[in-house]
């Protein structure tokens, strides 16, 4: 069965302050972290190893998610200590595994994306085609700001082009990959690479087998503030959504698909839309609160207004608007 490999190692630096102490795909959306979404999802496949690829931040992963063994997975860990970009992770996290003798695939996924696709489905199409490469591809409405990846009829890659004023398709490559062994071999060890920019360009040279699976399904890139309140609302849905142990004051009306996390208490009378509030927070009576991001057990004060804000224990800065 194919293994798993999740890119989470990047800076999130679009989205700072919010990844000041966490790395991005670890922040929670409505109430999970990424990572956990795409765990669920990689467990759905059948895929049940996973190589976390980690470097900043790398200490936040082991105490949540341990052995795996609390979702019924095996995960394991590899660290780099310098970022070595999304291909040079592939590489040094696939080393966990023996990989060059491995007839299994790898089923990549960069860590800061939700996706509805069927990930199963891609892994069938990946061996239906005898492919070395494969990746999702997802239409959208304006490729401009994406590299996009013109194919045949077939499905087979053609190119990969970078970002252009009169994008030729508006697929774009939608951030979750199945490689044989074979490809991941080509990636030079212990070497910055770029999988979007160098790998996969160089295999589509190369003549390697590169297809695209395309699917329309749910999908975002969680990678700025917008869009990743934007993908806590699109889960939470109308109204909004309390964790376990959570208590919220008498009066208080919470709306625009507010996520609250675990144990966190939440005064009388606040009013509270379009916000992230995390675990054991605690929240004064008459707050009121919008478009903020309330960071795991801070604390806010009785009649405060925190309005694009990033609080955490030791830190409330603004949100810029992106
Ligand atoms: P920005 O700094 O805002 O561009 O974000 P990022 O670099 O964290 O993410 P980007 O969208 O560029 O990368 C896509 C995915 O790959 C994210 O889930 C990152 O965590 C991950 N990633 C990016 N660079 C590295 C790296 O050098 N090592 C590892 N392990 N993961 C990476």
């Amino acid at each position: 069965m194919a293994i798993g490999i999740l890119l989470v190692g990047g800076m999130g630096t679009r989205l700072k302050p919010l990844t000041n102490q966490t790395p991005k795909p670890m922040l929670p959306v409505a109430g999970m972290p990424v990572t956990e979404r795409q765990l669920l999802a990689a467990k759905k496949a059948g895929i049940n190893t996973v190589i976390l690829a980690t470097s900043y931040l790398s200490e936040v992963f082991t105490p949540y998610f341990g052995d795996g063994s609390k979702w019924g997975m095996k995960l394991l860990y590899a660290v780099e200590e310098q970022p070595l970009g999304t291909g040079g992770a592939i590489r040094n996290a696939a080393a966990l595994v023996d990989f060059a003798d491995s007839a299994e695939e790898f089923v990549i996924l960069n860590g800061d994306i939700l996706s509805g696709h069927n990930i199963s489905a891609q892994l069938d199409f990946h061996r239906r085609n005898q492919a070395d490469a494969t990746l999702h591809l997802i239409e959208v409405a304006d490729a401009r700001a994406f590299g996009c990846v013109p194919t045949d009829s077939n499905g087979r890659v053609l190119d990969f082009l970078e970002k252009m004023e009169r994008p030729v398709t508006n697929a774009i490559n939608a951030g979750c990959y199945i490689f044989n062994s074979s490809v991941i071999s080509q990636i030079p060890e212990n070497t910055v690479v770029s999988i979007e920019r160098e790998t996969f360009p160089q295999l589509v040279k190369s003549g390697r087998s590169v297809f695209g699976y395309s699917e329309q399904s749910y999908w975002l890139d969680i990678g700025t503030p917008f869009a990743l309140f934007q993908g806590s609302r699109d889960i939470v849905g109308e109204g909004f959504l309390v964790g376990q142990g959570s208590q919220i004051g008498e009066g208080s009306v919470i709306t625009g698909g507010t996520s609250i996390g675990q144990s966190s208490t939440i005064g009388a009378n606040c009013r509270i839309t379009n916000s992230i509030i995390g675990d054991g927070v605690q929240i004064g009576n008459s707050c009121t609160i919008s478009d903020s991001f309330i960071h795991h057990h801070s604390q806010i004060a009785d009649n405060s207004k925190t309005l694009g804000k990033y609080i955490s224990p030791t830190e409330n800065l603004p949100i810029s608007a992106q």
